[in-house]
């Protein structure tokens, strides 16, 4: 690894119990505000009513129509929708969805070129709307990068449209947000948060200050998932979302690696959630990298047997199924060819081929 590097990481983030009550004075300087989320989680985690309350003398608009991997036709919606209604800030409130979902939308309410036009552009031609992140799961790390990760329905495809402008300005990061979620949704993110450690320390792009968050965010995984009985026991929640936005700003540095591109297969094609993917895919992945003799891998089943932590019985718990019963034997192919064909074997460290790819996909 060189020591060579730099880090970058501008948002200012706001952390604990009750630090959704600092929203009120981050949107001070603004009358008009959207609101992004999904459909559900608004309400249900109560931050709706929380928002009305707090923004009472303010305009607010809310876009709650992000669905599960958002499509390029929702943030173009959602764009048009901030523009129409001519709000001069984005809050985003959810899980990755609605806040990758966001970011795009900031850039679509000031910006009325098409999706791949702005795509292919660097630097945007209007700056977005400032974006205040409220991640209601444990997982994403949306809200520490600038990554905007949009499902192309059309070529069942996922791309991350993601500028130097994007990054949320600030992020709130409440774990008494997280109460609300049922245990395998909280499971699920956890793994993807852990994933994004793991392939954040393994991969070509890592520096030392990414190394340092990675190894802080998965031992704080895995001791607190072998420490507690009850998953949304208070103390948990507090590690999981400390250890899920430090892995946010890691994959801001590091990007994320072959596991992720394979999971976005299984995301685009059989529905299922991100996070349980990525669980999915947890222990092929990891026979690749001992496989191919990836040094920084060794500290990995080390932090297993440190923490007892057995990878069967967490995917047990989070009803993931056998990668076996979800893919055919022709489909296996087509997931190597696709997840090779990501920007993220760039940051994978080691070389593969589709037939390699296949034969470690049990
Ligand atoms: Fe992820």
């Amino acid at each position: 690894m060189s020591y060579i590097f730099s880090f970058h990481s501008p948002v200012e983030a706001f952390f604990g119990f009750d630090s959704i009550e600092k929203i009120k004075e981050l949107m001070a300087p603004y009358k008009t505000i959207g609101i992004v989320s999904g459909r559900t989680s608004l309400e249900a985690t109560g931050m709706k009513a929380f928002l009305e309350a707090e923004l009472a003398d303010r305009s607010l608009h809310f876009f709650s129509e992000v669905e599960e991997n958002p499509s390029i036709n929702t943030i173009i919606r959602g764009g048009a929708f901030m523009r129409s209604a001519r709000c001069e800030a984005v809050i985003a409130v959810g899980g990755g969805s609605p806040l990758d979902a966001a970011k795009s939308i900031a850039v679509f309410a000031t910006n009325n070129d098409s999706f791949y036009e702005l795509l292919a552009k660097k630097d945007m031609p209007n700056k977005p709307l400032p974006v205040l992140a409220v991640p209601t799961t444990c997982g994403t790390g949306s809200e520490m990068n600038a990554y905007s990760i949009i499902t192309d329905a059309e070529k069942t495809d996922k791309i991350n449209f993601s500028k130097p402008c994007m990054f949320p300005k600030w992020a709130v990061l409440d774990p008494g947000l997280l109460k609300t979620l049922n245990e395998r949704t909280l499971l699920a993110t956890v793994f993807d948060a852990f994933t994004h450690s793991m392939e954040g320390l393994i991969s070509l792009r890592a520096n030392p200050f990414s190394d340092m968050c990675a190894m802080t965010s998965m031992e704080l995984i895995l001791a607190t998932l072998s420490a507690v009985e009850d998953l949304k026991d208070e103390r948990a929640l507090v590690n999981f979302m400390y250890a899920s936005s430090l892995a946010g700003t890691v994959i801001l540095h590091t990007g994320t690696t072959l596991l992720h591109s394979l999971g976005y297969y299984l995301t685009n094609n059989k529905k299922i959630h991100h996070g349980t993917a990525n669980a999915m895919l947890l222990p092929c992945f990891m026979e690749m990298l001992r496989e191919k003799g990836v040094q920084k891998f060794n500290v990995i089943p080390s932090l297993f047997e440190k923490h007892r932590f057995d990878i069967n019985l967490w995917l047990e718990r989070l009803g993931a199924e056998p990668l076996s019963s979800v893919l055919t034997m022709d489909e296996k192919p087509v997931m190597a060819a696709y997840a090779l064909s990501k920007p993220n074997m760039k940051s994978t460290p080691f070389e593969a081929d589709a037939d390699y790819v296949v034969k470690k996909l049990v």
